[in-house]
């Protein structure tokens, strides 16, 4: 997992959010079964982290790219 409040460590995408930042806005923000919504999708963290810890979510984009990104990731996500 990422260290750090800065973006993602690993990135495959340019503006990456740390998990680790998004995970504590999930858990302070969210239960299980609520439903997120992340209205600049990007790479997807916020729906692969919502995935993670058991909550919905629908997510929008306006870039194809962000969009394919994010399929990839959470699709491989476990
Ligand atoms: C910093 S990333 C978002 C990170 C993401 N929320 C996360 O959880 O990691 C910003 C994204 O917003 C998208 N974006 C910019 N303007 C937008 C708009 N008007 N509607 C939807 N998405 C937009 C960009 O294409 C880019 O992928």
């Amino acid at each position: 997992m990422d260290r750090g409040i800065t973006g993602a460590q690993y990135k495959v995408y340019v503006v990456q959010t740390n998990v680790r930042v998004l995970q504590a806005c999930l858990l302070m923000a969210s239960d299980p079964g609520d439903l997120v919504l992340d209205p600049t999708c990007g790479s997807g963290t916020t729906a692969y982290m919502a995935e993670q810890w058991g909550r919905r979510w629908t997510t929008i984009d306006t870039s194809r790219v962000a969009l394919a990104l994010a399929r990839a990731r959470i699709m491989g996500a476990r």
